[in-house]
């Protein structure tokens, strides 16, 4: 089983390209299938596992794709079945975004429900629910979401989500631009990547507004069209390497990334002492060696401080001057770090869905076990500042969504190196 071995103590120096965004990219993917004709993704982000996973089921749909470095080109103009596969499905929750696009396309889906992951039971009912408003008939047999849409296709209508669902606001997002009549998403997620899905969809002809407000109008359309898109960076990348820099000290150019879509991690990293700031299309973060200063988090829904980057924000607080307060209110089990974090060294104490953190003198390597996304990366960010080495296993988690983690960090001082199991 493949690990990573990091030898703590060195500042990173250098120039890190930030990837497009996965979660938006495995959307578009899924948006392609609104379409019969060509799409072309720029800036796509690769060698991603996740990336894979979802190639793998819309080449089983019946997709031609092709991935050449950052452009991936998909034609979904030759679709041979409506069935999403329980065994590809449950590699990747995003699979779960097909639903919508071949309900709205084809008046018919079967999709394997996504089951949960490690960080929660992660329900899919507000998908299906928004489904049902526009008219589909859902039944759920057998571990599979079937679903048909009525003769004349889904309907336009209201709907509002009792919570916010970045999920369920894209799926429903996509499957509107089909539908007869308007609808409307009452509490839409205002995300940076459903604003770039939403552009996308835009250019291919869809009639949408109110992207990045708490309510998304979309006129349905009769059609599509193919079009070229670049793909929004991926500001959880360039979140986590900026809290990295923060915590190793030294400077660092993240290229082609954006400040405004980190506003809330921003202001509170600068009060915990990291300065970013934006030069073109670049964010530049320097740090001096320094004891950072403790501070509080809160995850909330964009624009709050992102779920994404709580797992790396604990990480740096574990050496941070005082003690800060984690509180997760997004995921039910989103601590899985904690006791990897503890084993290295760190103080953290589990309160329901609040951790204190309370700054220690220096964290030292220690073997430790990679157990979800995020979760790994931060484990990562603790190597490159605890004394000696620390051995990240299953990194499999990590490079779900970090491209060549081990390169960029490599190119910047970072003494990190894949290891063989
Ligand atoms: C997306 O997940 C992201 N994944 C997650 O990133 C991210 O953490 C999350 O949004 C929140 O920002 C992708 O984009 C592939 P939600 P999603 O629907 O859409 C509950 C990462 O590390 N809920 O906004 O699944 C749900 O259980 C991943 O890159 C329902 O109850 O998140 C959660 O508590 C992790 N019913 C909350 O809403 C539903 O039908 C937010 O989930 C849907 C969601």
């Amino acid at each position: 089983m493949d690990s990573i071995s990091v030898i703590g103590g060195n500042q990173l120096n250098g120039t890190i390209p930030i990837s497009g965004a996965k979660n938006c990219a495995l959307k578009l993917m899924c948006a392609a299938l609104l379409t019969q004709e060509e799409m072309h993704f720029e800036n796509s982000p690769n060698s991603l596992r996740d990336m894979d996973s979802q190639t793998e089921l819309l080449e089983y749909l019946g997709c031609k794709i092709s991935r050449d470095k950052s452009l991936m080109s998909i034609n979904a103009g030759n679709i041979q079945t409506y069935t999403a596969p329980y065994d590809i499905v449950r590699k990747m929750r995003g699979s779960i975004l097909v639903l919508g696009p071949l309900l709205a396309r084809f008046g018919e889906a079967k999709v394997s429900m996504p089951g949960g992951c490690a960080i929660g039971t992660r329900p899919v009912d507000l998908h299906i629910k928004g489904l049902e408003e526009m008219g589909a008939s859902i039944i759920l047999e057998e571990g599979y979401i079937n679903a048909t849409a009525p003769k004349g296709g889904l309907q336009g209508t209201k709907i509002i989500f009792p919570k916010v669902s970045v999920g369920a606001t894209e799926n429903l997002m996509m499957a509107a631009t089909l539908a007869k009549g308007e609808t409307v998403l009452v509490n839409s997620a205002k995300e940076p990547e459903i604003i770039d899905l939403g552009e996308c969809l835009i250019k291919m002809g869809a009639k949408i507004s109110g992207l990045g407000s708490e309510t998304i109008r979309i006129e349905g359309v009769k059609a599509l069209s193919g079009v070229r898109h670049s793909v929004v960076p991926d500001r959880i990348e360039a979140g986590t390497y900026i809290i990295a820099a923060g915590m190793t000290g030294g400077t660092l150019r993240l290229q082609n990334a954006r400040v405004e879509h980190l506003s809330a991690p921003l202001g509170l990293l600068s009060q915990s002492g990291i300065e970013v700031e934006q030069e073109g299309n670049d964010i530049i973060v320097h740090r001096e060696i320094g004891r950072l200063q403790a501070i509080d988090v809160m995850t909330e829904p964009y624009p709050g401080f992102p779920t994404d980057l709580q797992a790396q924000f604990m990480a740096m607080l574990t050496l941070a001057e005082g003690a800060g307060m984690v509180t997760e209110t997004i995921f039910e089990n989103r601590f899985m770090h904690v006791p990897e974090l503890n084993r290295m060294g760190a103080d953290i104490t589990v309160q329901g869905n609040s951790a204190i953190v309370r700054g220690v003198g220096r964290l030292h390597g220690a073997e430790v076990m990679a157990t979800d996304l995020r979760a790994s990366v931060a484990l990562v960010l603790a190597g490159l500042v605890a004394e000696g080495e620390t051995i990240i296993n299953r990194i499999y988690h990590l490079e779900r969504g970090y491209e060549d983690i081990v390169g960029k960090l490599g190119n910047v001082g970072a003494n990190i190196k894949r290891v063989g199991g």
